[in-house]
């Protein structure tokens, strides 16, 4: 059975459509941990819900971030595929080396347009009329790793970040299941800096 982690930094609607896909049986893995970076999220109580093991380990308690990611690490020796779910934290390159091709984040934007951490206010800004998420996994950049799947949506005029969030993420909730589905039937082959869906 593969063995996903799932890293949340608040409300968690990814973790939960990735938790409801198993539940449904759409694929056959389990969540062995959801870990946040704060304390007293909706994540966690979601996790909790769910019956999932859950733990903060709270940037705020360490002083540099190679021991926030170490004690971070301690909890992921058997894991298979880290999920990075609305994780608002950049990771170290040694982390991210460690778990080279099993590290997948989503997005909401279609990369490599719009990465960072204000995706649908630079979206309006810009003024494209087209947006939407990116699974993609996870490289030493920021938001530039091999793409997995993208969804588009559109852009209206009268958009405000929060509509705009809200239509991207009823995508991010299909899309990112049906990422980690591919990953654990062993259908995803990188080959440089293209995935392909065998
Ligand atoms: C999602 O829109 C996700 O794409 C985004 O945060 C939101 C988390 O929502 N991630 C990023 O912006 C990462 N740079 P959630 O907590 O309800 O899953």
């Amino acid at each position: 059975m593969t063995k996903l982690a799932v890293l949340c930094s608040g409300r968690g609607s990814d973790l939960q459509s990735i938790i409801d896909a198993i539940n449904d049986k759409k694929f056959s893995a389990e969540i062995s941990i959801v870990i946040t970076d704060k304390p007293n999220v909706p994540a966690l109580t979601r996790a909790e819900n769910a019956g999932i093991k859950n733990i903060c380990v709270d940037r705020k308690k360490f002083s540099t971030r190679a021991e926030f990611e170490a004690e971070i690490l301690k909890n992921l020796s058997e894991i298979d595929l880290v999920v990075l779910a609305g994780f608002m934290r950049i990771l170290s390159p040694d982390f991210v080396k460690k778990f080279s091709g099993r590290l997948m984040n989503i997005h909401p934007s279609l990369l490599p347009a719009f990465p960072g951490a204000h995706a649908h206010r630079d979206v309006l800004n810009y003024g494209v009329k087209i947006s939407g998420c990116t699974v993609h996994f996870v490289d030493e950049g920021t938001d530039s790793g091999p793409i997995i799947l993208q969804k588009a949506v559109e852009v209206f005029d009268d958009d405000t970040e929060e509509t705009l969030a809200a239509r991207v993420l009823e995508q991010e909730h299909i899309i990112y299941p049906q990422a980690i589905k591919l990953f654990v039937e062993g259908k995803l082959k990188i080959e440089g800096r293209k995935v392909k869906i065998l």
